[in-house]
């Protein structure tokens, strides 16, 4: 479990969250959402011990982020990917850049074998294995990314706006693996993003508004209040939106809907009404 005690964090004299609490659950799949500059990034920054709080403690599993001597574990238990590909990949070919990882744990050579292979299948880059890491593409570097954190094994694994600099098409593919690492590897996972597809994959929404915890509940109750959704920077899903401007019309829908299937029930339900 993830636990957050009373946290407060500030850059210099900047503060950024002033008493944070929260807690994450193994099994949880929690989209992060907030306006840019909400401190999303700082959070998960706060999460592996990469930035520690100026007051209250971040446990993870038990273990207190400031504590020292718990840094690697936390590190291995706690996978980060960040924005940019660019910046986590450490060697020049796919496969030596996977085994990165598992090398510095120390673990016996045939295991890092094995960790390698294991991830190159889940993020079919197989077919890259030798490849150069700079002559990947965007979405490829960051499946390789990915896979770098993958092959330690964590139990929580953190993507801060994985997606934001990749197509849609390469969008879709870093989600579906997501999706089938929390349902198959049952892998606990944190996700920022601003996407409102990409906040459906969750099982909670948290939401950060001016250094403090402004939204804790589900995707479903999030987008039922456009107010909200808008000023953490997130956009209503079209089908969403549709309905709220012809709710504000004053068709009498039902709030909120998602699928072009509802709107039309509910359109036919007004109509059987006429
Ligand atoms: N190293 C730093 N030094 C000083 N201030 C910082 C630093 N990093 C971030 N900040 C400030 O902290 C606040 C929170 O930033 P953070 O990057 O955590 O927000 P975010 O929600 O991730 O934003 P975005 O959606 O743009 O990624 C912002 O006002 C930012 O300017
Ligand atoms: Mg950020």
């Amino acid at each position: 479990m993830i636990k957050l005690i009373d946290v407060s964090f500030s850059y210099g004299d900047r503060e950024i969250f002033d008493g944070i609490n929260m807690e994450i659950g193994d099994g949880e799949w929690v989209a992060l959402v907030g306006a840019n500059g909400s401190g999303k990034s700082t959070l998960i920054k706060l999460l592996n011990g990469l930035l520690v709080p100026t007051k209250g403690r971040v446990l993870i599993d038990g273990m207190d982020t400031r504590d020292e001597g718990n840094v690697w574990e936390i590190r291995r238990r706690v996978g980060v990917v960040f924005q940019n590909p660019d910046t986590q990949i450490v060697a020049s070919i796919v496969e030596d850049d996977i085994a990165f990882g598992p090398e510095n744990l120390g673990l016996a050579p045939e295991e890092i074998r094995e960790r390698v292979e294991q991830v190159l299948k889940v993020l079919r880059l197989e077919p890259f294995r030798s490849s150069p890491t700079y002559a990947l593409s965007g979405g490829q570097k960051q499946k390789l990314a990915i896979a770098g954190v993958l092959a330690m094994k964590p139990r929580y694994l953190v993507l801060d706006e994985p997606t934001s600099m990749l197509d849609p098409p390469s969008r879709r593919d870093i989600n579906k693996i997501i999706k089938f690492l929390y349902d198959k590897e049952k892998i606990t996972v944190v996700y920022s993003t601003h996407n409102p597809e990409e906040i459906f994959y969750a099982t909670r929404v948290i939401a950060l508004s001016k250094g403090t915890l402004f939204f804790n509940g589900t995707p479903w109750e999030f987008f039922s209040n456009p107010e909200r959704v808008w000023k953490c920077g997130v956009k209503l899903p079209i089908i969403t939106h549709l309905c709220y401007k012809l709710k504000k019309r004053g068709l009498d829908l039902s709030f909120p809907i998602f699928s072009p299937k509802e709107l039309a029930e509910e359109l036919w339900r007004l109509k059987s009404k006429m």
